[in-house]
């Protein structure tokens, strides 16, 4: 392909590459039959994958942009099939496939599913789960998808948990214990140690970065009450953004402070209800009517925050979005806790109720299902 000095020339349609002037600093391409790239002149360069910009061993980027300057422009570019070629002032080559330009847009994962009107948390068995792959596959499928399942058959035994790391990824440990213990003799910090019902919650919302899975394992259970409940927060907070979007605005930006706390430990964060990645999904709702503290009247939009707390608190406790179940012992709940609340019932103390927490991190279980999907595949 010829090439022109400082200022390329628009070339003929039909090469399928379109240079354009240095000022634009990116070029245009045809990828596929109908996809037209705008690839600018810096992503081209940082994204090279010859082994010169890479760690051949690794695939991680050892090339960095600031060892180009910031309006570098190809000295050529060409397009055969669908390799696209790019020549640089320094001589480098850089090659792309525009199939895989194009696979940059798919979703590395799948989204996750909305509860039905019935819903109830899928069982699965503790000893299947740890030896056999598929039905840990089925497992993670179904977690990734509803943010929650249950493992019945657990063993009774104190600190089981910690036998869910090969399958979980490792203990994410917070402050105060390890392997948590809730029932009503132990160490008083919380309100979960106590007979009384628990409204929906997420566990740590005075941390910056909560743990993003939690594991609730009955160890036993002999007392009257105390069921569980499971509240889907992210179906909460799409509703609202549905029905209110004003409510839906503040609670993504009023920053609520949360503290957790006793005589040897403090944790404290500020941060709103609602979290959103860039693109408006939501990944995080944070709730803790326990853990809440008192914010400043003096800040502003203070009034109009509560409005919408009030709409959020009263869709969080209706009965309506409640789904209630028993945790026997040997039973594991298990919930994705940035999307899915936990609650109990009050209590009689009648008999003994021994629960355990541990946390894990969601990118850990969708790490380790991906290579059980990779496996899989492999396998084929
Ligand atoms: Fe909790
Ligand atoms: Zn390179």
């Amino acid at each position: 392909m010829p090439v022109s000095n400082s200022a390329f020339a628009a070339k003929a349609a039909s090469d399928n590459v379109f240079k354009v002037v240095e000022e634009v600093k990116s070029i245009k391409v045809l990828a596929g039959t109908t996809t037209l790239l705008e690839l600018p002149h810096l992503w081209l360069r940082d994204s090279c994958t010859c082994n010169e910009c890479r760690v051949s061993k690794t695939q991680e980027k050892a090339f960095i942009l600031s060892e180009v300057p910031a309006d570098i422009c190809p000295i050529d570019v060409s397009l055969v099939g669908q390799v696209l070629s790019v020549e640089w002032p320094d001589r480098h080559q850089t090659q792309f496939c525009l199939e895989d330009v194009l696979g940059l847009s798919l979703p590395r994962t799948e989204g996750s599913l909305v509860w039905s009107e019935m819903f109830q948390p899928s069982y699965f068995d503790w000893s299947s789960f740890l030896t056999d792959d598929t039905t840990a596959r089925s497992l993670f499928k179904t977690f990734l998808d509803y943010g929650v399942v249950v493992i019945s058959g657990a063993p009774q035994d104190p600190d089981a948990l910690e036998l869910l790391a090969p399958r979980l990824g490792p203990i994410r440990e917070v402050l105060f214990e390890r392997i948590h213990n809730v029932c009503v003799d132990t160490h008083v910090y919380n309100v979960a140690h106590t007979p009384m019902a628990l409204p929906p919650h997420n566990d740590f919302a005075s941390y910056t970065f909560p743990p993003s899975v939690q594991a609730l394992h009955m160890l036993h259970n002999e007392a009257q009450g105390g069921k569980s409940i499971i509240v889907d927060a992210w179906a909460i907070a799409e509703s609202i953004r549905a029905e209110r979007p004003d409510y839906f605005a503040i609670l993504c930006q009023f920053s609520v402070p949360f503290r957790e706390f006793d005589v040897t430990t403090e944790t404290y964060t500020e941060a709103p209800i609602i979290h959103l990645d860039v693109d408006g999904c939501i990944t995080n709702v944070r709730f803790s009517n326990q853990l809440m503290q008192t914010i400043d009247p003096r800040r502003s939009d203070v009034d109009k925050f509560y409005d919408a707390y009030h709409y959020l608190c009263c869709r969080i406790t209706d009965e309506a979005n409640r789904v209630t179940f028993r945790l026997e012992g040997g039973h594991v709940l298990l919930v994705a806790a940035h999307r899915v609340l936990h609650a109990r019932e009050a209590f009689v103390a009648s008999g003994i109720r021994h629960l355990q927490d541990a946390y894990y991190e969601l990118d850990n279980i969708a790490n380790n299902f991906y290579l059980l999907n990779t496996t899989e595949a492999n396998d084929v």
